[in-house]
């Protein structure tokens, strides 16, 4: 009999014809001399059941998880009251191994169940990503990023992809990865914003989606060394214009993410019930950064003083990390944080008029995670930006091309940086960053 090549997603749609699957023994239990299998391919999971002579070969009684097999037979509708994965099994009537996995005390499950401690959890995380929550967790990471690339679309933003490998720094000294290029200084970029900057003149708003590199020395739950960092630039537009931009851009990103019933399936998994991710509604909330502290202090969130003893927060603060959290927990909704003193945030940010010790930026902060975006308007303005590297000492030297912007025909701009895997902690209710990225890197991990 003929049978066609499909691949577990399709299997709905084959419903009463004869197929061949091929993939990886995800579940395997023998009942009443028959086996089971839940076969897995990334596309989805079959129930597969083998009887009658089929389950006594060979190959079905001495079969392992994670083996690869090819399977073929029918597919067919479960009656009422039988259980399984869509609804339908495949009623095998041939199938052979491809390659078989060790079984018994060699089985990896063994070795990475949920139970393991986190560094060998880790070193095995090329076969964690197999199991149901990792695998879960990056599908939704893939539909979050092609739905980012939708929206920029509506929006009429262009993907351009900037550097890796740079000479400048964006986000300070502190955090940069230094390497030899051929003889010269570089870095791995912090930020692709100088190079999205530069490209508003030619191909007007722009985004990318790379990887950020930052040599972090805190071991914290949302920090990384690698991040993938979603990034746009915008042109003639204000303040305000820009917190709205990114206030459409992420609830239409999510939305469109959550209307796909598959995705939406994952997501409600992954928070272990129906309904209880809550997606954000317009508008966000607008706390100026003197409020934020105010609010802080208020109620009773403090910060460590340098006697070592906890004290009230003041105005010129960074906001720590644990604050900032609690904070957002509390108030359990996404919050534009606005309007920072000059001081604590980066060369670039242009002041706020009549308010000069402060500038306009933003960071956007999400219950459990804190700040997923980071963002802010842009000194436009030649002279101004000249005395900026100078009081952050450094050179200009190397930032003669960033510069040259404010020379060539100058504009007001603004844009911002969004981590994708803060996001998707926030989005999927998981407790690090760690587990949102496919081989996350962090101070002292660079394996797999
Ligand atoms: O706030 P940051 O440092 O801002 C910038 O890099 C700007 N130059 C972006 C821009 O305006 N184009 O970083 C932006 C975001 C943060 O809000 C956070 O979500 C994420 O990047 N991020 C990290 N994510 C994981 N691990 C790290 N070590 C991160 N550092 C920043
Ligand atoms: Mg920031």
């Amino acid at each position: 009999d003929a049978s066609t090549k499909i691949k577990v997603r399709q299997a709905v749609e084959h419903r009463g014809k004869r197929v061949r699957v091929f993939g990886w023994v995800h579940r395997l239990r023998q009942q009443g001399g028959m086996t089971f299998v839940i076969l897995r391919d990334g596309t989805g999971y079959l129930q597969c059941v083998l009887s009658g002579r089929l389950s006594q070969t060979y190959d079905a009684l001495t079969l392992t998880l994670e083996s690869t097999v090819q399977i073929t037979g029918v597919i067919n509708q479960l009656p009422e009251g039988k259980t399984a994965p869509d609804g339908h099994e495949l009623t095998a009537d041939w199938f052979s191994v491809v390659g078989k996995a060790p079984g018994g005390d060699d089985a990896f499950l063994n070795k990475v169940n949920e139970d393991a401690d986190p560094s060998t959890l880790a070193d095995a995380r090329h076969l964690v990503i197999r199991g149901e929550n990792a695998s879960a967790v990056l599908k939704v990471r893939a539909a979050l990023l092609s739905s980012f690339r939708e929206s920029y679309a509506n929006l009429g933003l262009l993907e351009v992809t900037p550097p890796c490998m740079v000479q400048t720094q964006v986000e300070g000294g502190s955090t940069l990865f230094g390497f030899d290029y051929y003889g010269q200084e570089a870095y791995l970029t912090q930020s692709s914003q100088l190079y999205l900057e530069t490209c508003l003149p030619s191909l007007g708003d722009v985004f990318c989606v790379q990887e950020s590199f930052r040599a972090e020395k805190s071991h914290t739950r949302r920090h990384l060394s690698e991040y993938t960092h979603v990034e746009a630039e915008l042109a003639f537009l204000t303040f305000q214009d820009l917190l709205e931009h990114i206030e459409e851009l992420i609830c239409q990103t999510i939305d469109r993410v959550l209307a796909d019933p598959k995705i939406k399936e994952l997501i409600d998994f992954l928070w272990g019930g129906n309904g209880k991710f809550e997606a954000p509604s317009r508008p966000f909330m607008r706390m100026d950064y003197r409020d934020a502290i105010q609010w802080l202090n208020e109620h009773g969130i403090t910060r460590p003083g340098e006697d070592g003893v906890d004290g009230p927060h003041v105005v010129g603060d960074d906001i720590a990390e644990a604050a900032e959290r609690k904070m957002t927990d509390m108030i359990g909704r996404p919050i534009f944080l606005i309007n920072f003193p000059k001081e604590i945030k980066s060369f670039y940010m242009s002041r706020i008029p009549g308010d000069e010790g402060y500038t306009e930026s933003v960071d956007l902060l999400m219950p459990n995670v804190g700040e997923i975006v980071g963002g802010s308007m842009r000194m436009n303005d030649l002279d101004e930006l000249l005395a900026a590297y100078k009081t952050e000492g450094i050179s200009p030297d190397p930032y003669f091309w960033y510069t040259d912007q404010r020379k060539y025909g100058t504009c007001p701009h603004g844009g911002y940086g969004l981590g994708l895997e803060r996001l998707l902690a926030w989005l999927l209710n998981r407790y690090t960053v760690r587990e949102c990225s496919l081989y996350p890197r962090w101070t002292g991990r660079c394996t797999p």
